[in-house]
């Protein structure tokens, strides 16, 4: 069977094998060499590895675009960022992922780049930032509001106005949606989080389908050096062969933690893409296939509350990040880069694949003491 008749679930499992040859094993060996014999077509441990390859055909499978990996998720978008002239203007989220944000502003404070921050969720406001614009960089959904941007609609008008587009598909994990097959010309994943799926490792990835683009990422990865390592990346794909299964039980989970939140007492508002009451529901129901599995909710006790409930917990860990197999809650404002447009009390929970009893035990456990 080709690799274009299988489906995601299949294809997290199948892709990226090595060849099938007598006595070979059915992964990748790790590939720990800086060094290599002259003549081949690596040439050195900057350039390529078989590690890398096998990861990176694995995603593009997905994704359905040629892929890069590199050490971590922001170095994947600052190899994008790098791309644009001096004085480019790029568009993107005004509460994205605070990482991102910091490199927005950064970028921005040196005089490189200018930035118009727009409501991703707004449509027209997003359209009309487009004329001027080099890069249209959007989360959907994004971190750590959920936040759903139409990305159907926006991609297509920003090809038409001839504006690059990148999309961080971390939230929605290549299997909830492919924004390459609708138009879009990077998708970035940091790896980090649901591809790799156990909290021991960082990297990010970009895909795309524009050849020559390819070959400039390439490039830049090559030159600037933030190069994946060959362990990290043999288990990432590790990882990988069970994202379907993972993202399944997390968003199963994360939809009825949801929904028991929103009729609890002490929550303020819960949002989650996935609840048919959300605002966002029907536009993220009309191009996406799940929600995925992180949700956030506010307190109507506050911050102060917010932070003994996350404390409080006796199985969730109170720690940042997402997408790993045990789930993990924190309260966002706790970080001085978050924007302050989230909500003091806003706690951003990341479900993994523990019992949904004992996940509700706990937190219910927790809201009891903020009484
Ligand atoms: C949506 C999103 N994009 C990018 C990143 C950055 O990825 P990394 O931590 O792998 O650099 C994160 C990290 O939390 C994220 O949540």
């Amino acid at each position: 069977m080709s690799e274009k008749e299988l489906s995601p679930e299949t294809l997290v499992v199948s892709a990226g094998r090595p060849p099938v040859e007598d006595d070979a094993g059915i992964n990748s060996a790790i590939s720990m060499n800086a060094t290599r014999h002259a003549g081949g077509s690596i040439g050195y441990g900057r350039y390529g590895n078989e590690n890398w390859s096998a990861l990176e055909a694995a995603i593009g499978a997905l994704e359905g675009g040629k892929t890069l990996v590199f050490s971590s998720g922001n170095a994947a978008i600052s190899a994008v960022f790098s791309l644009l002239p001096i004085g480019s203007v790029i568009t993107a989220s005004h509460q994205g992922y605070s990482g991102v944000m910091t490199l927005l502003k950064t970028l921005e404070a040196a005089g490189r780049i200018e930035v118009r921050y727009v409501d991703v969720s707004n449509t027209v406001e997003v359209l009309d930032a487009l004329p001027g614009t080099s890069l249209l960089w959007l989360e959907s959904p994004t971190n750590p509001m959920l936040d759903i941007a139409d990305l159907p609609t926006l991609i297509n008008a920003a090809k038409k106005a001839g504006v690059g587009v990148g999309i961080d598909n971390t939230f929605a994990t290549p299997l909830n949606q492919n924004p390459l097959s609708m138009g879009a010309d990077i998708v970035m994943h940091s790896v980090t989080k649901f591809i790799s799926g156990h909290s021991d490792i960082l990297m990010g990835s970009l895909s795309t389908n524009d050849l020559a683009l390819f070959a400039r990422l390439e490039e830049v990865r090559k030159f600037n050096g933030a190069i994946a390592g060959p362990f990290e990346s043999w288990l990432a794909l590790r990882g990988l062969r069970t994202l379907a299964v993972r993202l399944e039980r997390g968003q199963s989970s994360a939809l009825e933690l949801a929904k028991r939140l929103s009729v609890h007492p002490a929550v303020y508002r819960v949002h989650y893409p996935g609840l048919v009451s959300d605002p966002h529901h029907n536009l993220a129901k009309s191009f996406m296939k799940g929600f995925g599995a992180v949700f956030s909710f506010e307190l109507h006790a506050g911050a102060k509350a917010a932070d003994t409930l996350c404390s409080s917990s006796l199985l969730i860990s109170n720690a940042t990040s997402l997408g790993g197999v045990e789930t993990l809650w924190e309260r966002r404002r706790r970080w001085s880069g978050e924007s302050s447009s989230v909500p003091e009390s806003l706690i951003r929970v990341s479900v993994g694949c523990e019992n949904i009893e004992d996940l509700w035990a706990d937190i219910d456990q927790g809201l009891k003491r903020i009484k």
